[in-house]
């Protein structure tokens, strides 16, 4: 799986225990899934989800992840040969973001190149198209050389970026799944009805599509006007979140969380975003009788912990902390017997 800021991997067990001690529920709705880890873990224990995002790349992860079941999906791993055999080529990429920018080494960045071609070639439509995409871009995510964020790249090669680019078939999971790609105000209430809705939007300024540009180049396999050191899209200077914006984004939780059409909300949010803890539970009591707090202590993203740097690269200085606190909001029917169940789960499982 990717390297994702606000990535819910340490959550995901936590989470999906909240979902289970949830009586009856069967379906979920990932609002806000980026990698699709929640997706998955919920796939994983029988819910049917649904998963959005307005991503390019998280829609090719969440068809492979949660909309292909292991066991109906096609075999990929003889495509995955042959585009591991196509002869390495300098193209966009390679030009944008291995010879302009520093991301990748040339020699992977060709490859690359030559791979997204001919996945258009083999693979024009389709879950096939879907798989190899997942395969390339997990694939590239592999041999970066990032903090994981792709506003700025390391100054000297990471050690991992010397390595071969290698695709791996995506191991995927039993059952299918559902799969948007629109924005969640657009989205929140014609998404349909379902037991438990889970939301994780960006909690601050740090806009996702900025931070992750080359996976959108990558995965639309356009060639776009570049700009600035990190060789951003163009678009990233008009392709705003409304959770992005200090603005707009109270509004935009507010239209989330009334329009959802769910009995039970799990919401993420950090101790570091816009809002205050007291806030966003009486948000969720405006419309539910019972809202519960998980706090969750996190480090904080490890472009945190290598400390802060100028555009040369050279160190200038230290983050304040290295922890903060991941939130979990449960708001629905018997939200602190819901916390106590998972809270007992987990501790079982734990023995
Ligand atoms: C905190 S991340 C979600 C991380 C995810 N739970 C995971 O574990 O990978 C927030 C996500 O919201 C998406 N996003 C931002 N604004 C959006 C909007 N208006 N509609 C839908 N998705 C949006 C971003 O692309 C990003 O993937």
């Amino acid at each position: 799986m990717i390297k994702y800021l606000g990535s819910k991997r340490l959550l995901v067990p936590r989470i999906v225990a909240l979902a289970q001690a949830v009586p009856g529920a069967r379906t979920a709705l990932d609002l806000f899934t980026g990698t699709t880890r929640v997706a998955q873990g919920l796939k994983a224990v029988g819910f049917h989800v649904t998963a959005n995002d307005r991503a390019t790349y998280s829609e090719v992860l969440a068809r492979a992840y949660v909309e292909l079941g292991a066991r109906t999906a096609p075999d990929c791993r003889a495509l995955l040969a042959h585009l591991d055999a196509v002869p390495a080529r300098r193209g966009y990429f390679t030009r944008t973001f291995c010879e302009e920018a520093r991301f990748f080494q040339p020699a992977n960045g060709m490859r690359i190149d030559a791979m997204r071609a001919e996945i258009d070639v083999i693979a024009p439509r389709g879950p096939m198209r879907a798989l190899l995409l997942t395969a390339l871009l997990e694939a590239a995510d592999r041999v970066d050389s990032t903090t994981g964020l792709q506003m700025a790249y390391l100054k000297g090669w990471s050690r991992r970026s010397a390595r071969p680019l290698a695709l791996r078939a995506p191991r995927l999971l039993a059952g299918t799944g559902t799969v948007r790609r629109e924005g969640a105000l657009e989205l929140v209430s014609g998404a349909g009805t379902f037991d438990i809705a889970y939301l994780d939007p960006p909690y601050n300024q740090h806009s996702y599509f900025a931070n992750y540009h080359i996976w959108e180049t990558l995965v639309r396999g356009d060639a776009p006007e570049a700009y600035g050191i990190a060789r951003k899209r163009t678009d990233c200077r008009v392709q705003k979140s409304a959770f992005n914006a200090r603005t707009q984004a109270w509004d935009a939780m507010r239209t989330v969380v009334h329009g959802v059409r769910a009995r039970h909300v799990l919401l993420s949010f950090s101790d570091e975003g816009f809002f205050t803890t007291q806030a966003i539970r009486a948000l969720l009591a405006e419309r539910f009788d019972e809202v519960a707090i998980v706090p969750v202590p996190a480090r904080r993203y490890v472009g945190a912990r290598i400390g802060i740097h100028n555009p040369r690269g050279e160190r200038v200085g230290e983050v304040s902390h290295l922890q903060n606190t991941e939130l979990l909001f449960v708001a629905g029917p018997d939200a602190a017997g819901i916390v106590e169940r998972a809270r007992a789960g987990e501790m079982a499982a734990a023995c």
